[in-house]
């Protein structure tokens, strides 16, 4: 099957998988895939190595602001699949930590970060046949993607998905702490004034609690079938 020039943009809660299924949409329908939250975890993390959070996990918002014109946060294809760097380092590993995780949602609720990061996202989307994921793609960064997917999942099963996740790179959490996390980040990215997490009015919600892979990519391919009257 092949598909038109488009954006897909697939929004939703935090580890319902969105990543992994738009990294298979990437690479079956050979679309670039980009991960709009790495951006946020890039700033997130540049902002704790200079020191700009606080140990109550407040934010230095005026060196934070005056840094970001310095910061170049980019995608780039290694030899390992596409990586974050910030100029020539790669710092894939470091924004995965649960360090990040925990400052990431008030960080990225800053409308001046926000700003930075769109700008970034737009440049990309410009070239079309694009995936994106992320909380406000459909609705705010490309609100005329021509496919819109918002996925949900249970808490429990985000919550194993996370700490496997995490277990496999060497973390040690504990579910608590896994389970605080998303809840955490569900209630900042859900309530914060500019941009929060929404279902487009137009989006397809799936529910992928009890999906498999597989069956994801097959509900997708459905939906752009009928989307495009594509016959196959
Ligand atoms: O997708 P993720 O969990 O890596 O995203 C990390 C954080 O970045 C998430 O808690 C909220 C923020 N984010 C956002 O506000 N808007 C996006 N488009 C993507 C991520």
């Amino acid at each position: 099957m092949n598909l038109p020039d488009i954006i897909i943009a697939i929004d939703g809660y935090s580890s319902t998988g969105k990543s992994t299924v738009a990294k298979l949409i990437a690479k079956e329908y050979s679309f670039l895939y980009l991960d709009s939250g790495a951006m946020y975890r890039g700033v997130t993390l540049h902002a704790l190595e200079n020191g700009m959070i606080s140990a109550d996990g407040s934010i230095d918002e005026e060196r934070l602001k005056a840094s970001l014109d310095a910061l170049d946060i980019d995608f780039r294809a290694t030899e390992d699949g596409n990586k974050t760097f910030n100029g020539d380092r790669c710092i894939e590993k470091e924004i995965r930590t649960l360090e990040v995780s925990s400052h990431v949602s008030p960080v990225s609720a800053i409308p001046f970060v926000r700003e930075y990061v769109d700008s970034r996202l737009h440049s990309f989307g410009e070239r079309k046949r694009v995936v994106m994921d992320g909380r406000d793609i459909g609705t705010t960064v490309f609100p005329e993607a021509e496919v819109k997917i918002f996925m949900t999942a249970s808490t429990e099963v985000r919550a194993r998905r996370r700490y496997d996740e995490m277990v496999a790179k060497g973390e040690t959490p504990t579910m608590e702490e896994v389970v605080r996390n998303l809840e955490e980040r569900d209630y900042i990215d859900s309530h914060r004034e500019v941009s929060p997490l929404t279902r487009a009015a137009d989006a397809f919600v799936m529910d992928n609690s009890d999906m498999t892979l597989h069956e994801e990519l097959v509900w997708f391919q459905g939906l752009v079938m009928g989307r495009f009257g594509i016959l196959e």
